[in-house]
């Protein structure tokens, strides 16, 4: 939908540099299942994080008939596997972008949050990248005549790198997929829920406690495509359906009881996609168990309203509003932070999206 043949220099080919920050985000109601090219089998909503984000700059300069490349630092080290990537997915991008193939690129990436600690650097990744190409037509062609249509056109394009990525360029909650009865949502790209939220869900907290730090070892490409022979699939795509309709009643009235419903029996309706799938997988842990009712007990006892969500893999985002931040403190010191992987723990809250570095 946003092919573009004049997107091409037609005289001198420029050099430039670009660079935005750009967020992870965390999923309450879960994309999981998809179909060509990176369309959800069911909507999602995430909220945006704060202090988990990536920075990437984008070094631009005329490649020499048929020598477009890509090199890529990650952290400073040059990492040849995701420049080679990124080639790909910019040679995919041809018909946007026909100016991609009349460029080489240095690409220089830093995430501030530890690989495999259950962060999505590719939510990260791909959304300040989308972000750098937008500048570089924006620079130099013009033509996007708003933030919104810049921001649309780069979720969009967050989405073709990774699917959850789209839901990284806005703050606060954020949704992605076509909602039943919901015109201002849509499978090619994110929407930002930004008028419907009550103020105590932008002051949510999330602290994400690291159980184990290893390389999953199923990848979510892969988790995606078991939902296709998945025999519970079609009943999760629309309980998803329902779900996300709940909540965004939910965090317009700020019924936290609900939330917290809805998203914990989300996280664990993630892990029963991956438990039933054939072949069948597990990436939860014993310490993500231990957690798990660790939060319900607490919860119990005190009537405190912290939750839980999951990604895809053990570790576990504690999400619960700033009010009761100090309880919750003392709660994971004293009995959570036994059961992770070096006592680390990520502490993060709801964000504002992602911030051009200006270069
Ligand atoms: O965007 P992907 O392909 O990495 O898939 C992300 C899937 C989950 O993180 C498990 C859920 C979600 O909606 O973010």
């Amino acid at each position: 939908m946003y092919n573009n043949p004049n997107l091409i220099f037609e005289q001198s080919i420029p050099q430039g540099k670009t660079g935005w920050r750009s967020p992870s985000n965390i999923a309450l109601v879960k994309y999981w299942g998809k179909k060509a090219v990176q369309i959800p089998l069911n909507p999602s909503i995430s909220f945006t994080l704060s202090k988990s984000y990536t920075e990437t700059t984008v070094e631009y300069s005329p490649a020499a008939e048929g020598e477009s490349a890509v090199q890529f630092f990650l952290e400073g080290e040059i990492n040849e596997q995701f420049g080679e990537k990124i080639h790909a997915y910019f040679k995919g991008l041809d018909t946007i972008f026909p100016f991609l193939k009349q460029l080489k690129f240095t690409i220089r990436s830093s995430n501030t949050f530890p690989h495999s600690a259950g962060i999505a650097s590719s939510a990260s990744g791909m959304s300040a990248l989308a972000l750098c190409l937008c500048s570089i037509e924006q620079k130099h062609f013009g033509g996007m005549e708003s933030k919104e249509a810049f921001f649309q056109k780069a979720s969009y394009l967050a989405r073709l790198g990774s699917g959850s990525a789209c839901r990284s360029l806005y703050g606060g909650m954020v949704s992605w997929g076509k909602v039943d009865g919901r015109i201002e949502t849509s499978d090619l790209w994110g929407t930002q829920q930004i008028k419907n939220v009550h103020p105590d869900f932008l002051t949510f907290n999330d602290s994400i406690l690291i159980v184990d730090a290893a390389q999953k070892k199923v990848s979510s490409r892969i988790g995606h495509g078991l939902m296709n022979s998945n025999p519970f699939s079609a009943e999760r795509f629309k309980q998803a359906q329902s779900n996300i309709l709940r909540l965004m009643d939910v965090l317009k009235i700020g019924d936290m009881d609900e939330f917290i419903n809805i998203t914990e029996s989300e996280a664990l309706t993630l892990h029963a996609m991956m438990m039933t799938s054939n072949p069948y997988y597990l990436l939860m842990k014993p310490n993500t168990l231990n957690i798990i009712e660790r939060i319900f007990d607490f919860r119990e006892s005190t009537g405190i309203p912290v939750c839980f969500t999951l990604d895809a893999g053990p570790n576990i985002h504690l999400l619960y509003p700033e009010k009761v931040s100090s309880e919750v403190k003392v709660f994971i010191d004293d009995e959570l932070k036994t059961f992770l992987h070096q006592s680390r723990i990520i502490e993060d809250r709801v964000g504002n999206g992602p911030e051009n570095l200006n270069l």
